[in-house]
């Protein structure tokens, strides 16, 4: 009989209720594949779009966990060089072609991205699967919940903060939904990248852990209408560069506050995807609107490199029992998380 495993695995989209940790086969590895046995996979938001059936192309029943950290259990045909044993972290982002490595973005000619978790069965179980060439070793020691939280925020605030965005030192940063994965790593990022960081959260236990994180000047978009405060505290002249996934909510403040030539980088939609535009303020202060999402391959290396230096830190607000899943569904929709959430089997 086929050996079994327990994973978090939902067989219709919906809210946390579908979540359920059941008895599956345990998966073997493809061709340039390897097994994985998980030592810990974290939750992104991505992980709520995919449960409510956003995407079309999940496979059903469906496991999630777009990051994974654990050690090589089983190698599939070409990937005997794979060393057993071997603790890695996973780069989520599959079809590695999609990236050129000049740093312009895309390359639209070659295969569309998929990412682990989402178009493949992910990390939230005993065992996953992942290609071979997505592995990076772990340095001796290094925890698997802290590779797990990195990986896929990371990548994220790296390309669109440094490739995408081109933040450079001295200039002026505001980081929205700062107490979120993405945007704890890009507070860190930024900071090393020598700018000054404004940022924007919700509540004062919020606003404090994030200046604890280095933003230099922290909102309450529960209290203040940030983009007035921010125009008020750059004597209005505005931030040069905005990091945004809060999306439709917010997306007029974000534009409101930008300096001239200032750049909107948008890498999500948590409130909706359809921000109103006022197209003057776009000319009228020559404004630029990039789109990023994940990274290259070389993206990923680079900035966890970082991370095993020490030189940032994944903020894990808490590590809990694979069996809590649909818990931490709950928690990460309610917002009531500063940083990630890690589940371990
Ligand atoms: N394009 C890509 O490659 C990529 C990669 C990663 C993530 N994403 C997207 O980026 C977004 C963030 O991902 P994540 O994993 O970092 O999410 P997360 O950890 O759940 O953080 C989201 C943050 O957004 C803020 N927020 C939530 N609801 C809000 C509301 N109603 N009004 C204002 N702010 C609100 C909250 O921060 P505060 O309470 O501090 O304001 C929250 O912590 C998601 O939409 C995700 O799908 C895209």
């Amino acid at each position: 009989m086929a050996r079994r495993m327990r994973a978090a695995i939902f067989s219709e989209y919906g809210g946390p209720e579908v979540v359920d940790v059941r008895d599956v086969p345990v998966p073997e590895p493809g061709p340039d594949e390897v097994r994985l046995k998980v030592e810990a996979s974290s939750m992104n938001h991505l992980d709520l779009w995919v449960r409510r059936g956003l995407p079309i192309e999940t496979p059903m029943p469906h496991i999630g966990g777009a990051d994974i950290a654990g050690s090589v259990d089983a190698v599939g045909p070409g990937a005997e060089d794979v060393p057993l044993g071997v603790r890695v972290v996973v780069d989520p982002s599959l079809s590695y072609g999609w990236y050129d490595e000049d740093g312009r973005g895309p390359s639209f000619a070659n295969e569309k991205l998929r990412l682990i978790g989402e178009h493949t069965q992910g990390g939230f179980a005993e065992y996953a699967i992942a290609p071979a060439s997505n592995l990076l070793e772990l340095p001796a020691g290094f925890e698997a919940t802290d590779a797990a939280a990195a990986g896929l925020v990371f990548v994220t605030a790296w390309r669109g903060l440094i490739t995408r965005g081109g933040l450079r030192t001295g200039e002026r940063v505001l980081i929205t939904g700062a107490s979120g994965g993405v945007s704890t790593a890009a507070i860190q990022i930024a900071k090393a990248a020598g700018a000054k960081v404004y940022a924007v959260t919700s509540g004062p236990a919020n606003v404090e852990r994030v200046s604890e994180l280095g933003a230099d000047v922290v909102y309450d978009r529960k209290r203040v209408d940030f983009s007035r405060e921010v125009w008020m505290d750059t004597s209005k002249r505005g931030v040069d560069l905005v990091f945004d996934a809060v999306g439709e909510l917010i997306w007029p403040q974000c534009l409101k506050a930008l300096a001239v030539g200032g750049r909107l980088v948008t890498y999500g939609a948590t409130t909706g995807a359809r921000g109103t535009t006022e197209l003057r303020v776009v000319f009228w202060k020559q404004l630029s609107i990039l789109g990023t999402t994940m990274g290259s391959p070389g993206e990923f290396r680079t900035v966890m490199r970082m991370v095993f230096d020490g030189r940032f830190t994944p903020i894990v607000q808490e590590v809990l029992p694979l069996a809590e899943a649909r818990r931490a569904h709950e928690r990460l929709e309610a917002g009531d998380v500063f940083g990630k959430l890690v589940l371990v089997p």
